[in-house]
């Protein structure tokens, strides 16, 4: 059985996370994943709007109703722990996007969150993760203003002491960053991820060791992974797990609806295409709607490496919402779909447990057969 530091740190059964993903809230999801013996993470972009989001909108407002995103995040972490109380081994917890852009919300969705676990410290053995992402690290750590921050936040650690604070970073320099900040696990994500991604065009396969190589701190890979091969291949690479997103939309417990999953099967890795989003980049399945998201959000910004801020991010969010407006069952064409160029590789729906199982066990042959392909070892 794989045992990583990932394991150590956390105790989740597999070094597996499911990666935040809005616009849903991952409610199901996460406790799919969770009961599987992964770590499942809640998605609060969209709580920022003053509701839960789920593929069925009907749905989230009856279970949790409207509020402010502090006290929704109460509600939805309340709800997955529910859900988790026979399962003594489940862990879960939730990512945050620390951009500019959401910094708003960030403040409060996390302010939520520690003052539930201030309430009801016996969460704690549940809820074990925060993941940021999407920004800056250094001004939630603790003495952030000595440690350079501008505008120090919410000292998550100083708050919450025992919480496994991980940070989502797309180079090396923010990896350096994260350190500085005393972030727990480095997640680094690589430009084929699905959503929002870097702004440089660097992949897994470089990102990844190179991030191993330059810091000290526990890292997990993203962007690209899938099965056992690429859990291998991270832990071959210096990670000590794995973060997944496109792969966990397509499993049948998943909140998304049943199109994007569909969707997901049927494209191959030629068929995502870059964009702009709210926080920078963003990876869309390319269909005649993402193509026009593309082509509006890009005008006079043709060069995405730049960081230039063109149109206003008032524009990008009108034009990200009328392909997200139309996620409704059998709308392929209509609908901003997200997803990482990992689509190619996708071929089925399955169950978490039956995925998630599978992943392991792929990995665990591959990782005892490999021996049989040095054909010859040559004497030095
Ligand atoms: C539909 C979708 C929504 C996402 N939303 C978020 C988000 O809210 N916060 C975040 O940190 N990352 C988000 N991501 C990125 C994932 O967290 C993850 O890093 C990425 O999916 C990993 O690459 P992969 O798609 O190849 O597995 C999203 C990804 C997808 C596909």
């Amino acid at each position: 059985m794989i045992y990583t530091k990932f394991q150590e740190m956390i105790g989740t059964k597999y070094p597996i996370i499911q990666a935040g993903m809005g616009p849903y809230s991952t409610t199901e999801l996460s406790i799919a994943v969770a009961k599987a013996g992964g770590l499942g993470l809640v998605s609060t972009i969209g709580m920022a709007g003053g509701t839960a989001t789920q593929a069925t909108p009907e749905r989230a407002q009856e279970i949790f109703g409207r509020g402010r995103p502090k006290d929704i995040i109460k509600k939805v972490i309340q709800y997955v722990y529910d859900h988790l109380k026979d399962h003594p081994d489940a862990k879960f917890g939730m990512n945050t996007p620390v951009a500019v852009d959401f910094d708003f919300a960030a403040r409060r969705l996390i302010k939520g969150m520690i003052e539930l676990m201030k309430e009801k410290p016996e969460m704690q053995k549940k809820f074990k993760v925060i993941v940021t992402s999407a920004g800056d690290p250094l001004p939630w750590a603790v003495d952030a203003k000595a440690k350079g921050a501008k505008k120090p936040r919410i000292p998550i650690k100083e708050e919450l002491p025992d919480i496994v604070w991980c940070h989502v970073c797309p180079s090396v320099k923010t990896a350096k960053r994260c350190e500085k900040a005393g972030v727990d696990i480095i997640i680094a994500s690589g430009r084929e991820g699905g959503a929002h991604c870097s702004w440089r065009d660097v992949s897994s396969m470089v990102l990844l060791p190179e991030v191993v190589r330059t810091v000290n701190t526990p890292v997990v890979g993203a962007g690209g992974f899938a099965d056992g091969a690429s859990l291998a291949a991270a832990l071959a690479l210096g990670a000590i797990g794995i973060q997944m997103g496109t792969r966990f939309i397509a499993t049948k417990e998943s909140d998304f609806n049943q199109t994007w999953k569909e969707v997901l099967v049927k494209r191959t890795e030629e068929d995502t295409l870059v964009g702009r989003g709210v926080f920078g980049p963003m990876r869309f399945v390319r269909n005649p709607k993402t193509l026009e998201i593309i082509d509006a959000t890009i005008e006079g910004a043709s060069d995405l490496y730049r960081g230039i801020p063109c149109p206003s991010t008032n524009e990008i969010m009108k034009v990200e919402m009328s392909g997200f407006a139309n996620l409704m069952d059998g709308l392929e064409d209509e609908a901003a779909f997200l997803g990482g160029a990992v689509t190619g590789r996708i071929h089925s729906i399955p169950t978490v447990k039956e995925m998630i199982d599978g992943i392991v066990q792929q990995a665990e042959q591959i990782i005892t057969k490999l021996p049989g392909k040095v054909i010859k070892q040559i004497p030095a």
